[in-house]
């Protein structure tokens, strides 16, 4: 019997679908998944709750079914929600590549989207007192020291950018949440429809599968306490460099 809920949010990415794998093999968690895309979402026993948008008005929505639906305490939400390239947009080589228009919709999903699940769940995790781990997923080329490549202007900005609320919020959740803990995730280059375009470069064994890194995650979860701070770790569980 389910004692504690886990909700993955942006539930059609690669990595989203290998965590939940894990998760329907844990009979004390009701999993729920949120996405755009339901109908990808084969098993039957999962609660799925469909979204239209990312924009606020639908989080809210979203967050409300979750409240109807359950007022088992949550210990795990996992934000995997990320864009670097879509038919229109492609991440920059140089300067002259970039864009306003499309900045702004990679900093909406990448930075804004995140913001806005953790600022409406925040009531929800409030009112219960188990631990809960918030892991949203961001990557190292969000790290200001790592980049030595340059390009991807915009990817690298919005999770820079990530990261900075997350530091944030968790200075907030301090006080508000310390049950809470936050990690900002970098789950290596794995196989996805995201890092498709980009593959052929990667170094032999380096290229993971969405159940490597979830596996990782998952042990990276259970040696986590709450510590009252961000940690800003990759797929070994080491700690990079803001
Ligand atoms: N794959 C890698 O090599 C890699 C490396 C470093 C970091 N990451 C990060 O890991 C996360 C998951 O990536 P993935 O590789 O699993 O990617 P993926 O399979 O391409 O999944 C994309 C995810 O982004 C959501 N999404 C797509 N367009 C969106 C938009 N306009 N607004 C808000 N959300 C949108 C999708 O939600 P729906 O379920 O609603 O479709 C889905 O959750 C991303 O944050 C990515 O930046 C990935």
């Amino acid at each position: 019997m389910a004692t504690q809920q886990v909700i993955i949010i942006g539930a059609n990415s690669a990595i989203a679908k290998a965590l939940s794998v894990k998760f329907q093999q844990q009979p004390d968690v009701l999993l729920t998944l949120i996405t755009r895309s339901p109908e990808e979402i084969k098993h039957p026993t999962i609660q799925t709750i469909a979204i239209n948008n990312y924009d606020e008005a639908d989080i809210i929505k979203a967050v409300a079914s979750v409240k109807n639906t359950s007022n088992l305490p949550i210990s795990g939400v996992f934000v995997c929600n990320g864009v670097l390239h879509t038919k229109n947009i492609k991440p920059e080589r140089r300067l002259e590549d970039f864009s306003a228009d499309a900045f702004n919709y990679v900093l909406s999903a990448n930075t804004v989207v995140p913001l806005l699940w953790l600022k409406q769940l925040l009531p929800l995790l409030c009112e219960q007192s188990l631990k809960c781990t918030v892991t949203v997923l961001s990557a190292r080329v969000g790290s200001i020291t790592d980049n030595k490549l340059g390009g991807w202007y915009s990817y690298r900005a919005s999770k820079t950018a990530l990261n900075m609320l997350l530091k944030t919020a968790s200075i907030e959740f301090k006080r508000r949440a310390k049950h809470v803990k936050l990690i900002s995730f970098h789950p290596g280059t794995t196989d996805s429809a995201l890092s498709k375009p980009f593959q052929k470069n990667v170094a032999e064994g380096k290229l993971f599968t969405p159940d490597f890194v979830a596996t990782q995650l998952l042990s990276i979860i259970e040696q986590s306490t709450s510590d009252n701070s961000l940690s800003y770790v990759d797929w070994q569980g080491k700690n990079i460099d803001w």
